[in-house]
Formats: structure tokens, C-alpha cells, sequence
């Protein structure tokens, strides 16, 4: 597999982004909301990239000492090649980088591939959020790191 290489979100790559978005997630951000994260203070968009091509992304938000994940995907024919793996590598470092003491996350109660990601990267289960996610209704279930 050619290298994969992580930069920040410019506002050429909204539309690959909103690509997978779409083809990842039933109740998809939409192109407005990502836009206004490109300039917004507290939010870090990233990019994965393979041949200049956006594989996957995601937002992080950082407020004070903690990173949050907002968004996290990779495109369909690119997965389980290691490009979340890459993407939370890059996740933790900016964390580090920033002096965050902990990074958190929401993610769908069945979304087992995401958990299963999340656990090897030492995230722990720290809460629960009834309802938290529309299209289909489900319960978030809230993950930590500490740094
Ligand atoms: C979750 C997601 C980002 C993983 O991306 P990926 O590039 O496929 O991940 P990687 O190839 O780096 O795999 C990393 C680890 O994640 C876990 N994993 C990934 N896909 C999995 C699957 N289908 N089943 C079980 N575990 C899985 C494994 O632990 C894997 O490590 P391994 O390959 O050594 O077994 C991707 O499946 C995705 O975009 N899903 C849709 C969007 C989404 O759910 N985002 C998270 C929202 S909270």
C-alpha cells in the first residue's frame, strides 16, 4: 500500500470528505457543518491522504486539557488497511503535542468496528449517553484516554 500521509482539512478536500461521509454514517454531517469547522478556533480538521487522494478525516476539538474526536472515518475501499490506525497515531500525538491530559469520544452503542479500534488504542468505556444518536435513535457510549 502506497504511504499514507495526514495534513490539515482545506477547504479543496470538503467535498471527498463529504463523500464519505455520506457512504459512513447514516445521519451524515453536512458540507455546511464541516466548513465551518475549517475556521473555527477550537477545531482541528485532519485529512488522511493516499496519491493526494482523501482517504479518510476527522474534526478534533481542544478545549483546555482534553482533545475530543467530533468525527472519525475512513472510505469504504480503504479500510482495514491501517489508515485508522494512522489517523488516531497522528490523534494522540496531537494531543500529546498540545498538552492534552485526556481525549474522548462518542461512538454508537453497535458500532463494534469503532470500539474495536478505540479499545486497542487504550480508549476505556467512561459513560453512557441515552438517545444520544438520531437515524436510527441509539445510545452513545462515551470512551476516554488519559495521556
Ligand atoms: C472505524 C473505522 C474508522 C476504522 O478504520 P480502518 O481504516 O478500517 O481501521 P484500521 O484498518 O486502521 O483498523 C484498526 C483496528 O480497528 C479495528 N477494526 C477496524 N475495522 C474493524 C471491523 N470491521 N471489525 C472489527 N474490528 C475492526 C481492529 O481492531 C483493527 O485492528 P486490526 O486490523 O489489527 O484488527 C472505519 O471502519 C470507518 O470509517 N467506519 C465508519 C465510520 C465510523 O464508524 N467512524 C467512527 C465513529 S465513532
Amino acid at each position: 500500500m502506497a504511504e499514507i500521509f495526514i495534513r490539515k482539512m482545506m477547504e479543496n478536500d470538503l467535498e471527498r470528505v463529504v463523500m464519505i461521509e455520506k457512504e459512513s454514517f447514516s445521519d451524515p454531517w453536512s458540507y455546511d457543518s464541516f466548513w465551518s469547522d475549517l475556521a473555527n478556533e477550537i477545531s482541528m480538521p485532519i485529512v488522511a491522504l493516499q496519491d493526494d487522494i482523501v482517504i479518510g478525516y476527522s474534526i478534533l476539538y481542544i478545549v483546555a486539557d482534553e482533545l475530543q474526536i467530533g468525527n472519525f472515518a475512513v472510505a469504504t475501499q480503504f479500510r482495514r488497511q491501517g489508515v485508522g490506525n494512522k489517523l488516531m497515531d497522528e490523534i494522540i500525538k496531537i494531543a500529546v503535542q498540545r498538552g492534552c491530559n485526556s481525549i474522548y469520544l462518542e461512538v454508537r452503542e453497535s458500532n463494534k468496528p469503532a470500539q474495536a479500534l478505540y479499545l486497542s488504542f487504550g480508549f476505556k468505556d467512561v459513560g453512557w449517553r441515552k438517545g444520544y444518536y438520531r437515524s436510527p435513535r441509539e445510545n452513545a457510549i462515551l470512551m476516554a484516554k488519559e495521556l
